[in-house]
């Protein structure tokens, strides 16, 4: 009788899988019972107080946005290629100069703290483990200085872009540190209504900080400034505008990736003012809501763009399959952001490491059945929508 880690070890023998599962003790190391990300959501849910749950999977108003962008994968089919010799699967692939080894990259997310303690910093190493660039709010230069930390692009909202001076700080800081790129986030500009968060009185600053104690009674201490509805948008100063990006492009080099497009007219302002690339994203539909998915915002952002710049993706993205529908649809790389935070809120740093791997073999797995051994290979005639009829 051969034990079951004999039979794994044979099974990739077999198939040649990644050297890191041949350490891996699937009886005894609980990171590694959970078999999808779904599994890790039910077990981040379970983790986490509810409010900081509510925080992590909400999203905003009728949560219409957030419904959709899982629906709208159902209405795309692929349609597999037989007999194509798929013995090796090859994910790598480039985008904007950083080699990746799967397109697959870590989303900017703020309150991770409320997900597990030194949040930043442990997705930052599970992310390094798992060999994926991730986009981040910053909070971890002692681990970039180490030279342990992940490839990464560096967020702003807008903050640092007030003006030449502080644009000019900002990205000679990045320079210095070996950042690769800087995110522009252009759909935060004000802060939507989720509304969960709202009927649970969460005070947003406890999301940076990490969630306060609860009393012997359950109840959290009463916020001092909780997130309210019936308050009149707006904002202290001017917001930035297409003229931001044009001057931060004038002062660096760094590829600047401007996060938050859905619509192909913006796809085609943010080429005209000096964009490297774009990411199609509602923000997890946290932020305007019914917007429709990201995955059919895709293609005329594509076609607007034409090549000229490479196109990314985010929004609702759980599965391989999903992941292979947004490369079809000419993605260059998918974002995701619950998916590795289930991980953080469930294990650490090693969850995070997990759902990236998790992530990266499903996708290899699904290319292998559907004829795609490498990424060039995957085109639009993956694809079709539930109506489209291919004769
Ligand atoms: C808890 C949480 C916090 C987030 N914070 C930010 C943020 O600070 N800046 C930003 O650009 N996007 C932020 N996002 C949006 C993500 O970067 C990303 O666009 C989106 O969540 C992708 O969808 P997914 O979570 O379904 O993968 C956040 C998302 C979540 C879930």
């Amino acid at each position: 009788m051969i034990s079951r880690r004999q039979a794994l070890r044979g099974l990739i023998g077999m198939f040649g899988t990644a050297p890191w599962l041949e350490s891996q003790d699937y009886d005894n190391d609980p990171v590694l019972g959970p078999i999808n990300v779904f599994d890790f959501r039910d077990l981040a849910r379970k983790k986490l107080d509810p409010m900081a749950w509510d925080y992590l999977d909400g999203g905003s108003e009728d949560e219409q946005a957030l419904r959709d962008s899982r629906e709208a994968f159902k209405n795309l089919i692929i349609r597999p290629r037989m007999l194509v010799d798929t013995s090796k699967i090859d994910l790598s692939t480039e985008v904007l100069g950083a080699k990746l080894d799967y397109p697959i990259i870590l989303d900017p997310s703020g309150g991770k703290n409320c997900f597990f303690k030194n949040g930043e910093m442990e997705v930052a190493k599970g992310a390094a483990a798992a060999k994926a660039l991730q986009i981040t709010n910053g909070g971890i230069d002692d681990l970039i200085e180490s030279g342990k930390g992940p490839q990464w692009w560096q967020l702003t909202t807008g903050g640092q872009l007030q003006s030449k001076q502080t644009m000019r700080a900002f990205v000679k800081r990045l320079e210095a540190q070996g950042c690769q790129g800087i995110c522009f986030t252009v759909d935060i500009m004000h802060v939507s209504h989720r509304e969960r968060d709202m009927h649970n009185k969460l005070e947003r600053s406890w999301c940076e900080s990490g969630l306060p104690a609860r009393d012997v009674n359950g109840n959290m201490p009463k916020a001092k400034n909780p997130w309210r509805a019936g308050l009149y948008p707006s904002r202290p100063g001017p917001l930035p505008t297409w003229q931001t990006l044009e001057e931060l492009r004038s002062v660096t080099k760094l590829p600047i990736v401007v996060k938050g497009i859905m619509i192909a007219e913006d796809a085609d302002r943010a080429v005209k003012h000096g964009a490297s690339a774009i990411i199609v994203s509602s923000h997890g539909a946290r932020q305007l809501d019914h917007v429709g998915a990201t995955i059919e915002a895709l293609p005329e952002c594509v076609k607007a763009v034409n090549g000229k710049i490479p196109v990314l993706v985010d929004g609702g993205f759980r599965r391989g399959t999903d992941i292979l529908k947004g490369l079809a649809l000419g993605a260059k790389a998918v974002c995701v952001a619950r998916p590795y935070l289930y991980g953080l809120a469930a294990f650490g740093q090693r969850g995070v490491t997990r759902v990236m791997q998790l992530l990266q073999t499903e996708l290899a797995l699904n290319m292998g059945l559907a004829g795609v051994p490498n990424i060039a290979s995957i085109d639009r005639s993956l694809v079709r929508w539930r109506h489209e009829f291919k004769g």
